[in-house]
């Protein structure tokens, strides 16, 4: 048996054409394979039916995947609910809407400063930036640390794709230290942003602990950082390449319609969603797609591929927001729902509508090709663009 991604060992270097497009290669295993059994026993689920009553089965589908405790991720019924009480007051639609002046500021200000009629490198040069700003005045976090993020999400990114757990865990406590450093810098109090407030939080009538902070912090940022980025790219690719579309949000910018040009963006990361999978494990023995599944055994949810699953969509590749949102699962479903769903949508609705906004036209370089990432990771890795200025 291969694994999922056997055949794309390859060349990481190889660019635009030469790189296996992840999205490609889900939709060919789910059709022959929708249970897919890795070699290490892990059992991939990839249709949108099973992805889906996974996630809402937390009962059988635990998240309670390592030794190490991550909050809220890897917890389970009321300890995970007491938490995620917690999580939700600081994602709250109030909160976002307090947020949106400092996102246009910043989108602002890194569209402004990108050249027009030349290439720009739309991870590299806006979704990093952005991703790294906006969270940082979120968090209340020093614009000293943003190259040392920077680093550390390219890091990241190449810890996830070597697959070689020692290396993940080194880049996660390397977060960690990052973290640790912020929280001794606001020990003294007199700080009022989103990682002060963490500090002062209670639950179950105590303080959190430093460790706990750090796991909440961590969820909040570490993985989102590059998420954001990547669904940076993954839309303004589709608009570049997509003319009608990009006339269709021109024409939303136009005619100020937020909520509609939330729901494109959502639609677009459903079609190509960098946020490809998380994990569970069996609290039993159950079955799944006709496939008896042992207790013990690791799962993993392939949003990726249930996303793009034809028994839901129809056309996977078919832009169709108001058909698909209910069934979407780009944000995830059930108790773990992603709780940063209107902070990313907000965020990525302000940096497309500015760049929109600013410009008549975004179109792919003539220079350079797209390159996609390599998979397990998936999105874009490179989008050169060019800027036509209003
Ligand atoms: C493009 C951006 C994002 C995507 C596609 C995304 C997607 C997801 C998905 C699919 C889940 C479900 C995980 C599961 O069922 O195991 C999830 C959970 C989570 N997300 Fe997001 N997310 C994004 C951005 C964010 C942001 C900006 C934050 C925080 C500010 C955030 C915080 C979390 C947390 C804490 C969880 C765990 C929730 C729990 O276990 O109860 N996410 N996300």
């Amino acid at each position: 048996m291969t694994d999922l991604f056997g055949a794309v060992e390859a060349d990481p270097h190889s660019e635009a054409g030469t790189r296996p497009d992840l999205r490609v290669m889900l939709d060919a295993q789910r059709q022959t394979c929708p249970v897919f059994h890795e070699p290490d026993g892990t059992v991939t689920l990839l249709a949108h039916g099973d992805v889906r009553a996974a996630a809402l089965d937390p009962a059988t589908f635990s998240s309670a995947v390592s030794a190490h405790r991550a909050l809220p991720n890897s917890l389970d019924g009321e300890e995970h609910r007491v938490y995620r009480r917690l999580i939700d007051a600081y994602l709250t639609d109030d909160e976002v809407r307090a947020q949106e002046p400092q996102c246009r500021s910043h989108a602002a200000a890194i569209v402004r400063g990108l050249p027009r009629g030349a290439t720009v490198r739309t991870v590299l040069d806006i979704g990093t930036p952005y991703a790294v700003r906006v969270q940082s005045s979120w968090l209340g976090w020093p614009a000293a640390i943003e190259d040392e993020l920077v680093d550390w999400m390219a890091d990241n990114r190449e810890a996830t794709r070597s697959g070689d757990r020692r290396r993940t865990a080194e880049v996660a406590e390397r977060f960690d230290l990052i973290i640790s450093r912020l929280l001794d810098a606001r020990r003294d109090g007199g700080v009022d942003d989103a990682t002060s407030r963490l500090m002062a939080d209670r639950v179950d009538g105590r303080r959190l602990e430093h460790a706990e902070i750090v796991s909440i912090l961590r969820n909040w940022t570490a993985g989102d950082l590059g998420s954001l980025a990547a669904s940076v790219g993954v839309i303004v690719h589709h608009l570049a390449t997509d003319v009608a579309l990009q006339a269709h949000l021109r024409q939303l910018v136009a005619a100020n319609r937020t909520e509609d040009f939330e729901d494109a963006m959502e639609e677009i990361l459903r079609i190509d969603d960098p946020f490809v999978s998380n994990r569970r494990v069996t609290t039993r023995d159950t079955v799944v797609g006709g496939e008896p599944i042992p207790a013990g055994t690791r799962v993993a949810l392939n949003w990726t591929a249930a996303n793009r699953d034809p028994a839901a969509f129809g056309d996977p590749d078919a832009f169709d927001p108001a058909q698909h949102a209910d069934a979407s699962l780009v944000f995830g479903i059930g108790p773990h729902r992603c709780p940063g769903r209107a902070l990313t949508l907000m965020e990525l609705r302000v940096i497309i509508w500015e760049l929109l906004a600013r410009t008549t036209r975004i179109a792919m370089s003539p220079e350079r090709g797209p390159v996609r990432e390599l998979p397990p990771v998936s999105g874009w890795a490179k989008v050169p663009i060019v800027l036509d200025p209003v």
